[in-house]
């Protein structure tokens, strides 16, 4: 994950693989995967898209262990050529686009703790491989994170930021109409027991359409529900956004200035 989205320190340390690919986790950590992965299927249906739940039963998680990544780039790269790559819990924004762009999705492979376990502002291992990993299985989902990464490779860094927020209200916080109402996608939706509940059931937050300069003109905060989020009508529509000029509609959401926030400041810590 890019270092935008995160928060400035980390109280984890990233996992290393051994020369065999093996992450070693402790009984625990396992244990608090089982119970954060136990406790998110059930709030699935009628919440998640159906291709999303579709695609996480492709994956096979694990329910009594954390999942091996070498397992996980095996299955992504037989449906779209992804991989997953293990990486410390703050990257910067280039190694992160560099990543995205060779089809290779940034992990950061520690698991969050008990004292954590309803929420953390870092995305963790469960966050990584639950939330981000089975729509990457899509070709036209994983045509887009990767256009997205070549984007981020060919833009000046002063547009990173910019970026940072059309990968926000999609990947990390989208939506999507289907025939039964809207439904998520996102992975920080997903791998989140209360704002799945809430960014699909709520009337607290307001959703619009969805349109890149708009969402690209959209300030957010990481560390509260989200105040707006945006739907996209399928996959399709991020497929053919993969297509388009996505630094031109940077320097067009630039030129039509940046929306109001919608949310309160963050206090001082
Ligand atoms: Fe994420």
């Amino acid at each position: 994950m890019l270092n935008e989205a995160k928060p400035k320190k980390t109280s984890y340390i990233a996992k290393i693989p051994n020369k065999n690919g093996h992450i070693q986790y402790t009984d625990e950590e396992d244990s608090i995967w089982h119970d954060l992965i136990t406790r998110q299927i059930p709030m699935l249906p009628g919440r998640a898209c159906p291709q999303w739940i579709n695609a996480m039963n492709e994956m096979n998680f694990p329910k009594d262990r954390v999942p091996q990544l070498k397992d996980i780039s095996k299955t992504l790269k037989e449906h779209t050529g992804w991989s997953v790559a293990p990486v410390p819990a703050l990257i910067p924004y280039t190694d992160f686009f560099k990543l995205l762009a060779n089809r290779q999705f940034p992990v950061a492979t520690f698991i969050r703790s008990r004292e954590q376990f309803d929420y953390l502002e870092e995305p963790d291992i469960f966050h990584e491989v639950f939330g981000h990993t089975p729509p990457l299985t899509d070709h036209r989902f994983a045509a887009f994170v990767e256009a997205y990464g070549k984007a981020g490779l060919a833009a000046d860094p002063k547009d990173h930021s910019m970026l940072a927020r059309l990968f926000w209200f999609t990947v990390e916080f989208g939506l999507v109409n289907s025939s039964e109402g809207i439904r998520s996608y996102g992975s920080g939706i997903m791998s989140s027991p209360g704002e799945l509940v809430y960014a699909t059931e709520s009337d607290v937050p307001e959703r619009r359409p969805f349109d890149p300069v708009t969402a690209l003109r959209t300030p957010y905060r990481i560390d509260i529900y989200q105040t707006v989020y945006y739907v996209i009508e399928s996959f399709d529509q991020l497929f053919d956004l993969a297509k388009e000029d996505l630094l031109g509609h940077i320097r067009e959401a630039r030129r039509q200035g940046m929306f109001a926030p919608t949310f309160p400041p963050k206090e001082a810590a």
